[in-house]
């Protein structure tokens, strides 16, 4: 967030505060309109972030998160006393708060030497476990790409007013940064803002990105290790890809490991493609699961809809019991088609 507001790339108001500072964030957190967002300063995996909707539920969160409790009596939180264990352990000793941006959010991400950039194809993902976006967080239950809302017009904005600062401001900084950038964006009315940068790409993003770009891949990241991105050109496929991610029954809380699966053989896979994230193989050859998200079952298609049945077409041909997916993936994005 320092870096943003240091090159002037639009994100949303913030700021961080510790234990000791209780009361200046409870005032912050008055200056703000709900809903309220709060962020462990940590590593999470990904569950660190809390939007509530009241300012009684923001106040006593952040208490939570921060590990400290107003002392009895006192009715300013200034009196606290520390003692309890931070929600976050350590991550959250320190948290950020931030203001709420509504909209709809992409996935954009480059690839980088340092100096030039190839902006890779746009993503949509799917962050709740349930249809029509209800439940907790997860890493990612499907995406789409390309996202239709991004339009050549989003793109140049987010081209001007946030890829190029941000290249231009790791150079500013004298941080020397070779790899994928990958910018977590809100389109609020049409305008970007960063909600978030990753330095790796996204999953299940890659699952429709990468199946789009048809120029050697190779020769790009050998390209970025050189510093000569640049003379590079990227061709990308017109098609659209979308993916559909199968968890175990449970996730994103507790759930089971080692259930057998079939994987569909001798069947028609024509524009469809599975890739495994959390299978392993038993004593037996057979395959079984070894983590929350499981498979993530990509379509493609010359549109949309073509791609999406391909995904679940091929959601269809897996055998996996007990587990999970979204009925919904892509379905929001109706509208922008004409
Ligand atoms: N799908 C979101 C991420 O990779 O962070």
């Amino acid at each position: 967030k320092g870096f943003m507001q240091r090159h002037g790339i639009p994100t949303a108001r913030y700021q961080t505060f510790d234990a000791r500072h209780l009361q200046e964030a409870i005032s912050f957190l008055r200056t703000l309109q709900p809903p309220y967002v709060l962020k462990a300063d940590g590593l999470c995996a990904g569950k660190g972030v809390l939007i509530l909707p009241t300012l009684d539920e923001a106040t006593a969160t952040l208490q939570d998160m921060l590990g400290v409790t107003v002392a009895q009596g006192a009715d300013v939180p200034s009196e606290t006393v520390a003692g309890a264990t931070p929600m976050f352990g350590s991550a959250s000793s320190r948290v950020v708060i931030e203001e709420f941006l509504s909209g709809i959010e992409c996935s954009v991400f480059v690839l980088t030497d340092g100096a030039h950039y190839q902006v890779l194809p746009e993503a949509k993902d799917y962050k709740r476990i349930g249809d029509n976006d209800e439940g907790p967080n997860t890493g990612g239950m499907g995406a789409v790409s390309p996202v239709p809302f991004a339009d050549k017009q989003f793109m140049q904005k987010v081209e001007e007013r946030i890829i190029r600062p941000t290249i231009d401001g790791l150079q500013a900084d004298g941080i020397d940064y070779c790899g994928f950038i990958f910018f977590g964006l809100m389109n609020t009315d049409g305008e970007p803002y960063v909600i978030e940068y990753n330095v790796r790409m996204g999953d299940p993003e890659t699952e429709v990105v990468m199946p789009r770009i048809e120029s050697d891949f190779v020769e790009l990241l050998d390209a970025a290790t050189t510093g000569t991105l640049a003379q590079k050109q990227i061709k990308i496929s017109a098609d659209t890809c979308t993916t559909v991610v199968m968890v175990s029954e449970g996730y994103p809380g507790k759930y089971s490991k080692g259930v057998r699966m079939q994987l569909p053989a001798n069947k028609d896979l024509t524009g469809i493609r599975i890739f495994h994230a959390g299978t392993a193989t038993d004593e037996n050859g057979q395959t079984i699961s070894a983590g929350g998200r499981v498979l993530a079952v990509s379509g493609r298609g010359r549109t949309k809809d073509e791609a999406i049945a391909n995904s679940y077409r091929g959601v269809g041909m897996v055998s996996f019991p007990h587990s999970f997916y979204r009925r919904d993936i892509s379905k929001d994005l109706d509208k922008y088609y004409k």
